[in-house]
């Protein structure tokens, strides 16, 4: 199922690699986050990529402009399918970020990768954006981002459950909309940490081009089986 990116949060690559294994062929790629990079390096997205899996690297790049190229760059060249920077870095950066993706797999002859941005963190509610100077609601911060990072031509955006449709019909059909936040429906697993949740039926009815998923699959007795039932409640959602 192409659209099920798998979040691997695990400590090692080891681990990383086995479920890798396991899940092969029945999900839409593997997302890797910061955790799991820090701890094992590029080694991880250069296997992962060797074995023609689809990598998400995210690791939310956020500096100045000519930093999250180069970072970007370097994330092409390892073999990075899905790449992420933050919105909130401006138009500037996520030009140069956007440019440099193209431009890299270009020279080295590889597809260029997909390149996201995170418009807000999830964990932050109005007033914690009023802490940092921002003083419109969460969604309008959300909305004027997801329509910076438009402008700049980048391919979407990752919006939670609660963001995803307003997003959908905001940036158009042709915009990436990256959802994480799944539960209930074939992901019935517990609601962990995630507050504002949907499943992954329900996200992509809502404009989802990817789920993205970790525990309730990573976690689950038998996570291919569990990665089958998510896989099938999407496609019975495209085809309603
Ligand atoms: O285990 P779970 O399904 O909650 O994992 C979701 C993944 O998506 C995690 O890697 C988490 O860090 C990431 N994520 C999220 N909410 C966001 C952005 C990313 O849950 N807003």
């Amino acid at each position: 199922m192409d659209q099920l990116l798998i979040a691997l949060d695990v400590p090692t690559g080891g681990e990383a690699l086995r479920l890798a294994d396991l899940l092969r062929g029945a999900v839409g790629g593997f997302k890797i986050g910061k955790r799991l990079f820090t701890a094992e390096g590029p080694v991880i997205v250069r296997t992962l990529a060797a074995k023609g899996d689809r990598v998400f690297l995210d690791l939310k790049f956020h500096d100045i402009p000519n930093t999250v190229s180069q970072a970007v760059a370097a994330a092409t060249s390892l073999g990075a399918w899905m790449i992420n920077v933050h919105a909130s870095g401006g138009l500037r950066m996520m030009q140069a970020a956007a440019e440099a993706g193209r431009a890299t797999a270009l020279a080295e002859g590889r597809p260029a990768p997909l390149l996201i941005a995170v418009t807000v963190l999830t964990s932050l509610n109005a007033s914690a954006l009023a802490e940092v100077g921002i003083t419109s609601s969460v969604l309008d911060q959300v909305t004027r981002l997801a329509q910076l990072t438009q402008r700049a031509g980048l391919d979407g955006v990752v919006a939670s459950p609660h963001e995803t449709s307003v997003v959908r019909a905001l940036c158009g059909p042709g915009f990436s909309i990256v959802t994480p936040g799944i539960r209930g429906g074939a992901a019935a697993a517990a609601k962990d940490d995630q507050e504002r949740t949907m499943s992954a039926g329900e996200a992509v009815q809502a404009g989802a081009s990817y789920v993205v998923v970790g525990r309730p699959i990573i976690g689950a007795p038998d996570p291919r089986e569990a990665a089958e039932r998510i896989g099938s409640e999407i496609r019975s959602a495209i085809s309603r």
